[in-house]
């Protein structure tokens, strides 16, 4: 049997991004597990759905910290102690400093909801919709220093339709993320998709 590569996923709220890679995990053949759910935000939704499936979950606040540095500090200590291999953010609310992302350098890897480099940063289906956008959708990319800039691993697109409003083109997007998470992680986990000098190799 194939030894399966442990994630730690990172999410502030909803997870269901973490809870289609956890749903991932249940095929046979898949190549990754959860080894630990974790959130900058107490209530996150997705702590209690890590928590009934018995994955480990821990949460720190950064009102419990003095400063940055420190709740960082113990945020890169969780996930040192869950012996993860791959850190996927998932709707994970916090901008990385340069200290943890070369820490995971070639093992962090993130998905936003538009097709990147287009929309960085928040409200991309707003900004899609009040540029009349006809194609919109989501990118998972491994992470850098630069907030959404780090190279690109996968690209699902999505139609922006006449009638569109955030919440109806939010939900399409949503969807394909729900498929595009899972599948480039189960590529990374393999081996089939890794970084070398700052560049995609697959
Ligand atoms: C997703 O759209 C993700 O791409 C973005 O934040 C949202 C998180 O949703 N970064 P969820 O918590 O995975 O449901």
């Amino acid at each position: 049997m194939v030894t399966r590569k442990r994630l730690a996923v990172l999410i502030s709220g909803r997870g269901s991004n973490m809870e289609a890679i956890l749903a991932a995990t249940a095929e046979e053949d898949y190549p990754a597990e959860i080894s630990l759910v974790l959130s900058d935000n107490p209530d996150a939704a997705g702590l209690e759905t890590a928590r009934g499936a018995g994955i480990k979950d821990c949460a720190f606040s950064r009102r419990d910290f003095d400063n940055r540095e420190a709740h960082e500090h113990a945020i890169i200590s969780a996930i040192e102690t869950s012996n993860a291999d791959f850190v996927c953010l998932a709707g994970f609310m916090r901008i990385l400093s340069a200290r943890f992302v070369e820490r995971f350098e070639g093992r962090l890897i993130n998905i936003h909801p538009s097709l990147l480099p287009a929309y960085k940063g928040l409200h991309t289906h707003a900004r899609a919709l009040a540029e009349g956008a006809k194609v919109h959708g989501c990118s998972v990319h491994f992470v850098n220093a630069q907030m959404d800039g780090g190279p690109v691993i996968e690209q699902i697109s999505v139609p922006v339709l006449k009638d569109d409003d955030e919440a109806s083109l939010s939900a399409r997007v949503l969807e394909a993320e729900h498929e595009l998470y899972p599948r480039v992680i189960r590529q990374i986990a393999n081996g089939s998709i890794s970084l070398k000098g700052g560049k995609v190799i697959t």
